[in-house]
């Protein structure tokens, strides 16, 4: 069966570990899925204002996207212990107009990525408690510390060297096939 898979990325840095961990899924994924990753780069702050019959052009294509894609994958960092406005900004305009938001029932696996061991728990739990709050299944929820110690990148092409984390991003995919 094929499947595709929306990647949304949480960080607009240049050398996102969140954004490199998106670029390894290929790599791990069952065969028949393609993960697509969304450029969340050009949605503007959310507006109310904005959000009417015809909002802006990337917002249309973000809807089309999340509406079109069979799972969602999420990778995003912990600001201040909390959701980063990036992450924010995308799952609120796909979460309108309200009740009709496209962000709903979606299988959903939510990766957390950041440079310390430890943490990443407080922002996982809140990017999950909007995802769950709006409809959908969080099938896998992933803090990844120490991401630049598990995920490198040799000549553009980027691997996950961790084999626990890898797995364990095999077993979150394969949780978006079904
Ligand atoms: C405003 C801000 C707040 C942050 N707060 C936290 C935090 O609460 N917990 C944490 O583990 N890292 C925190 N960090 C560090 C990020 O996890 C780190 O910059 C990470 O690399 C960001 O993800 P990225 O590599 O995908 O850009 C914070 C970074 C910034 C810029």
């Amino acid at each position: 069966m094929t499947s595709t898979v929306l990647a949304l990325v949480g960080s607009l840095r240049k050398n996102s570990m969140n954004a490199m961990i998106v670029a390894a899924l290929p790599a791990l994924a069952p065969n028949g899925m393609t993960i697509v990753e969304f450029d969340v780069s050009q949605i503007p702050l959310y507006n109310q204002d904005d959000d009417t019959d015809t909002p802006p052009e990337a917002i249309v294509a973000l809807r089309a996207a999340v509406a079109e894609a069979d799972a969602i994958v999420i990778a995003t960092p912990e600001y201040n212990h909390s959701i980063p406005a990036v992450t924010k900004n995308f799952i609120d305009w796909a979460s309108r107009p309200f009740m009709k938001g496209v962000l709903t029932k979606k299988n959903i696996m939510l990766l957390v990525c950041g440079p310390v061991d430890s943490s990443g728990s407080h922002g996982l739990a809140a990017t999950r408690e909007v995802l769950t709050l709006l409809g959908n299944t969080v099938s896998t929820a992933l803090t990844v510390g120490g991401a630049h110690k598990k995920i490198t990148s040799t000549d553009g092409v980027v691997s996950v060297v961790d084999s626990d984390l890898a797995q364990q991003l095999r077993d979150g995919l394969v949780l978006l096939a079904d």
